[in-house]
């Protein structure tokens, strides 16, 4: 979850190092800003330059202004979520071995640092920090010290280390080189012209250059000038194809908005537009993205888990009802962290559907793992090409949102749902639940969901105003049902993670369980009205769940569907969004909650695109 940078351009050293460096930190920094560092090296062959500063980016950038670096031909950099070590500048990346010869920073989490730490300080190495990153890069110096070259010196230490990392690293000594390594963590390799990039993703570097390649579990790189070599630890040479990035640069930008979050809510039309985009071949047939599960496996399935968390959890929820009522087989939504140590039931003919914005998710990446080893086949639905989820699944289908900057995640989520409906829709199709003018007609129903969602978009000043009136509000419940369920689960947590209120969702037939002695006078209540159009007349035992909060005191705000008329009769305030087929109506009606909350927590001041304590991308279990 840190931010990782690197450049290696011409041999004249100059200020390019740093400026292609400090950039691409500052559109990492969604990935981790409790520090951040910079190392160069310059035309002083027994010391790189370097400088690291604790807090966000902003406080190198003054630090720099202050104490300039000399100028240089190789540069790494890093913006840092701290794992090992308090948020400090000893402990702040990089770290230096070899006297200030080396400077290395990294991604991740090395299991064994403890003993490798212990053997280092039985040879006499004094540590300065409490990283677990510094013993890497005494091993390096270890290794270099005895003539070995950078990029030998990591092959070797790389075969040591346990865990989750991404390594970047230069000597002072090879003024034209970088050297990265990975396992169980991102590296990705931007190619340029007479110069050659490293970024823990695409963001890094992507102003510079749109041709791409991965570096794959426990790999090496070398990149110089004018090279990229790629090798397994052991030092055999990888060739690997380029791809091109289709974000632009400035599709990593706010756009004209003023957060990320408020960006990112805008594209959610866009989002699940370019999700379901040009999905199936001309027989119809859903196009995954990588990898395959042969159709005899997936007709042979009994059972699907989605394994997940936080908000692509609550994904998987609603789609369960989809593929449930769409395919008839069996779905359980598990929480990753909870899966693997609950001895779950798998096998051969469980497919498990990993969904992952980021694809790093450690929790999700080791539940990834033990499914697999149980012999279950697995789809992974990702946004961030390329990364380890997607890389270690059976096949792939890619959310197509974007780049989710935000910490809090959006359109991702409504991408998210859309993939898990195309899942559906595919497996449907594929063991015959649906004829093909009903796979057309739930294809044609989705196509119009962007549409529906730009409505609600536009038709939010009303829920924003209410939100604004919250700021002091300390508590505020959320209930739905059916798949307003997870809807409300979502809109608690958006509410969590943006204004730091305790929210809480609740299936709505939950509340007389318990739940209700919470309302008391002038609590918020939110919730998410069923369309009327629906099963078993949900929609009546719902308004019913209006009325019974509303008779102690609270008050209820409810997301209703376009000429629900009877919603007013009992809540202080309904928000319509365009009605929609039962399952697709998540798409529509968490708007207005994701809504409520950034509204609600710009109210109160807070940095809604970094919210505290959160990272973008949980890469430690
Ligand atoms: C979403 O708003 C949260 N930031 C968090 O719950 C997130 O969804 C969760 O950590 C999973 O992340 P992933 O989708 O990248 O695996």
């Amino acid at each position: 979850m840190c931010g990782i940078v690197g450049y290696v351009g011409s041999d004249a050293p100059g200020a390019r190092p740093q400026g292609v460096v400090m950039g691409g930190l500052a559109r990492l920094e969604y990935r981790g800003y409790d520090s951040a560092g910079i190392a160069i090296v310059t035309d002083d062959r027994e010391r790189v330059a370097m400088s690291k500063k604790a807090g966000k980016l902003v406080n190198l950038e003054k630090h720099l202004a202050e104490h300039p670096l000399a100028a240089g031909t190789a540069a790494i950099g890093h913006t840092r979520w701290a794992t090992h070590g308090a948020p400090t500048d000893a402990n702040a990346h990089p770290h230096l071995a070899a006297a200030g010869r080396i400077a290395i920073i990294h991604n991740g989490i090395i299991e064994n640092f403890a003993a490798l730490r212990a053997e280092l300080q039985d040879e006499g190495v004094e540590f300065l920090s409490e990283t677990d990153t510094e013993v890497a890069g005494h091993l390096l110096a270890r290794e270099v010290s005895t003539g070995r070259s950078l990029a030998d010196a990591m092959r070797v230490i790389t075969r040591r280390l346990e865990g989750a990392f991404t390594l970047l690293a230069v000597d002072a000594r090879e003024p034209r080189t970088v050297v990265g390594a990975r396992r169980n963590s991102p590296l990705v390799i931007g190619l340029g012209e007479g110069e050659n990039f490293l970024g823990s993703d695409v963001v890094a570097f992507i102003e510079h250059t749109r041709t791409a390649l991965e570096l794959h579990q426990d790999e090496v790189v070398e990149i110089t000038p004018e090279r990229v070599t790629i090798t397994d630890f052991s030092g055999f040479v990888v060739d690997r194809e380029p791809y091109h990035v289709d974000w632009d640069a400035s599709a990593a930008q706010k756009g004209g908005f003023a957060t990320f979050m408020e960006k990112e809510i805008h594209d959610q039309p866009t989002a699940v537009a370019d999700t379901l985009r040009g999905r199936m071949d001309e027989h119809g047939r859903l196009q995954l993205d990588g990898g395959m599960i042969h159709e005899s496996i997936l007709n042979s399935i009994d059972k699907i888990i989605v394994i997940a968390c936080g908000t692509a959890a609550y994904a998987g929820l609603v789609g369960r009802y989809a593929i449930e009522h769409w395919c008839r087989i069996p779905v359980e939504v598990e929480l990753a962290h909870e899966f693997r140590y609950r001895d779950p039931v798998v096998g051969v003919r469980t497919l498990v559907v990993a969904i992952s914005q980021s694809g790093e998710t450690m929790d999700t990446i080791m539940a990834v793992r033990h499914a697999q080893q149980q012999g279950a086949p697995v789809i992974a639905i990702v946004n961030s090409q390329g990364s380890t989820i997607a890389r270690e699944a059976d096949a792939v289908l890619y959310t197509r949102a974007g780049p989710e900057i935000a910490v809090a995640s959006t359109k991702a989520f409504l991408a998210q749902i859309t993939a898990v409906y195309l899942l559906g829709i595919y497996l449907a199709e594929l063991r015959g639940n649906k004829f093909p003018d009903e796979i057309e007609a739930l294809l044609d129903q989705l196509d119009a969901i962007p549409a529906k969602i730009q409505r609600v978009l536009d038709t939010s000043e009303a829920i924003r105003e209410v939100a604004r009136t919250m700021a002091d509000e300390r508590t505020v419940l959320f209930l739905g049902r059916h798949v307003g369920y997870p809807v409300a689960l979502e809109g608690a947590l958006k509410l969590k993670e943006l204004a730091y209120i305790h929210a809480e969702g609740f299936a709505a037939g939950e509340l007389k369980h318990g739940p209700i002695a919470l309302v008391e006078e002038g609590l918020p209540v939110i919730i998410v009205l069923p369309s009327p159009r629906g099963r078993e007349s949900l929609h009546s035992k719902v308004i019913s769940n209006v009325q019974e909060v509303r008779a102690r005191g609270a008050r209820t705000f409810v997301i209703a569907e376009e000429g629900d008329t009877e919603a007013a009769n009992y809540a202080e305030q309904v928000f319509f969004v365009p009605s929609a087929p039962v399952l697709m109506t998540p798409l529509l009606s968490v708007v207005p909650l994701q809504i409520f909350a950034l509204e609600l927590a710009a109210a109160k001041g807070y940095d809604v695109d970094q919210p505290r304590n959160l990272a973008k991308s949980v890469t430690v279990e």
